[in-house]
């Protein structure tokens, strides 16, 4: 076990990524406070956790839009474990899925302040309140998670793209002020490629295209282009401990050259479902 004496947070825990995170640090036997905005998910999490893991897991619902839930959580969990050495900063949605061009000014607005609200702010808001704990204790180790979009152009997400490429730059600007300082605290930035989970059911732009060709699309990816969770959110368990000696680094849960090569396979695929 990898992680005993560790304690992190890991935001937005209760599907996907984030719950897999929590589960394989647990594992590991690092203690674990878990959050999402759903009091329920979170109790059925903590129970399935509490099952397998015993007591090294606790949970709250916290919104991380919400700065004040944000201290709170980060709060209690400090009383709880007396430290909090790792912070996945994982929480993240995407509310629509389509060209730009086809959503209406409000519901860009209506969408920016949640999307950028939670991935973006809340990001910044939880690191903020987890830091000076950090900083106390001279130690830390923070994940932020990047997505698509953030590095290279990507179509149909771009409001998720720019909440993830204001993540990326905030991480790395980050990472150089800790680089002057005394302590050994860490940021970098994890990117997990494409896998299926509830990130999936954003709404699709109904003007700009047809359902059952949408889903022939997905069905494609899930064949050829997504990653296996568990081996994307394994990457992780390096950049948490104190061993990891990087800052600002971009890292990812699977190989890019699988991915492009799966990407170009759907493309001509779907070429071919067109023109038929
Ligand atoms: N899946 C992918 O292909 C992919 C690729 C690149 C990056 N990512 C990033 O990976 C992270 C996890 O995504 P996922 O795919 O695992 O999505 P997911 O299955 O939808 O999980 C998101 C988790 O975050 C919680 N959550 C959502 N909004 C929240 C908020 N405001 N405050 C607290 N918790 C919140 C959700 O629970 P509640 O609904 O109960 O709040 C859920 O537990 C996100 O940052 C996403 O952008 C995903």
């Amino acid at each position: 076990m990898k992680m005993i004496n560790e304690t992190a947070i890991v935001t937005g825990s209760t599907s996907g990524i984030g719950k897999k995170i929590a589960e394989l640090f647990l594992k590991e036997g690092c203690k674990v406070a878990i959050c999402s905005r759903n009091e329920t998910n979170v109790n059925r999490t903590v129970t399935e956790f509490k099952n397998q893991f015993g007591d090294s897991v606790i949970g709250m619902p916290c919104d991380v839009s919400d700065p004040v839930a944000v201290k709170n959580f980060i709060d209690k969990t400090i009383e709880a474990f007396g430290s909090v050495r790792i912070l996945v900063a994982n929480a993240g949605v995407n509310l629509t899925y389509g060209p730009f061009q086809y959503l209406p000014l409000d519901q860009v607005n209506s969408d920016a302040h949640k999307i950028i609200g939670t991935n973006l702010i809340g990001v910044l808001d939880s690191i903020s309140a987890v830091l000076p704990q950090m900083i106390k204790q001279k130690y830390g180790r923070i994940i932020s998670l990047s997505g698509g979009g953030a590095d290279r152009p990507m179509e149909n997400m771009t409001i998720y793209s720019a909440s993830k490429g204001g993540v990326v730059a905030f991480s790395r600007c980050l990472a150089k002020e800790l680089d002057k300082t005394e302590n050994d605290i860490k940021i970098n930035i994890f990117q997990p490629g494409m896998i299926f989970t509830n990130l999936y059911n954003a709404k699709l732009i109904e003007a700009w295209k047809d359902k059952e060709l949408y889903d022939a699309e997905m069905d494609l990816l899930k064949k050829y282009a997504m990653t296996d969770v568990e081996k994307s959110s394994m990457a992780v368990i390096p950049y948490a401990l104190p061993t990891c000696k990087d800052n600002g680094k971009d890292f990812r849960g699977f190989p890019l050259a699988k991915m492009i090569r799966g990407f170009m396979k759907v493309s001509k695929e779907m070429k071919r479902i067109n023109s038929t």
